[in-house]
């Protein structure tokens, strides 16, 4: 192939557009340096594939590539959604949870870190409708607690209570609507939800509705 060929085709893959486009904008002169030091338009290129970014996801924003409404894609660049390998969120958050949601094109990391035997802690600071009673943290903890239309009880969870109506919840494991449900299961009800922490992960000081790479230490620390 020849090296324009092969110019094009990485492009492509990256999402600025088609091979034919792509072959077009090099011999318009769009694409300047090389090796590792490439511009498109005078901008650094995006991340060769293995990229991973965390989102703070906002409320009203859905985990789908295709449903109707708002999309957590509609916050990150058009062309992230025309890479391939694909890019995908690290499981999902409801549309009114908020908080660090994370995105890769490395397939078999996301299945890893997906997976039901993946172990990766979890955490949520939730709001609730009622007080606490003070019973929730032992139940969440117990390794008893099933959830309704489950026959499988919940791994234990550790519950710090931060306030009279808020805790923090720590999960080992990522069922559907599994906070929420949990304290339905405790009698009480979420208001709302974010999540603060994946793993080794925090949001720091990224804005809400903001995106950014992992820093080379996060995606160590992250793949361990
Ligand atoms: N638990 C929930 O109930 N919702 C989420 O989005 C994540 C965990």
């Amino acid at each position: 192939m020849s090296d324009v060929r092969k110019l094009a085709k990485q492009l492509a893959a990256l999402g600025y557009g088609s091979r034919k486009e792509m072959a077009i904008a090099i011999r318009d002169g769009r694409v300047t340096g090389d090796g590792d030091a490439l511009r498109i338009d005078g901008e650094p290129l995006d991340p060769p594939a293995g990229m991973i970014l965390m989102l703070n996801k906002p409320a009203g924003f859905t985990c789908s590539h295709s449903d109707q409404g708002r999309l957590v894609y509609d916050l990150m660049p058009a062309r992230f959604q025309k890479r391939d390998p694909k890019v995908s969120s690290v499981g999902r958050l409801d549309a009114d949870t908020t908080g660090l949601l994370l995105f890769t094109d490395d397939g078999a990391l996301l299945h890893r870190l997906i997976s039901p035997k993946s172990s990766i802690e979890k955490t949520y600071d939730a709001h609730l409708a009622r007080p606490l009673e003070g019973h929730e943290a032992a139940l969440f903890a117990s390794g008893t607690l099933v959830l309704r239309g489950e026959d499988k009880p919940c791994l234990p969870a550790q519950l710090d209570v931060t306030g009279e109506r808020t805790a923090r919840l720590t999960l080992n494991e990522g069922r559907y609507h599994q906070v929420r449900r949990m304290f339905a299961a405790a009698g009480n009800h979420v208001e709302t939800l974010h999540r603060s922490r994946f793993g080794p992960l925090t949001l720091g000081d990224l804005p809400d509705g903001a995106w950014r790479l992992l820093e080379p230490a996060e995606v160590a620390a992250l793949r361990a």
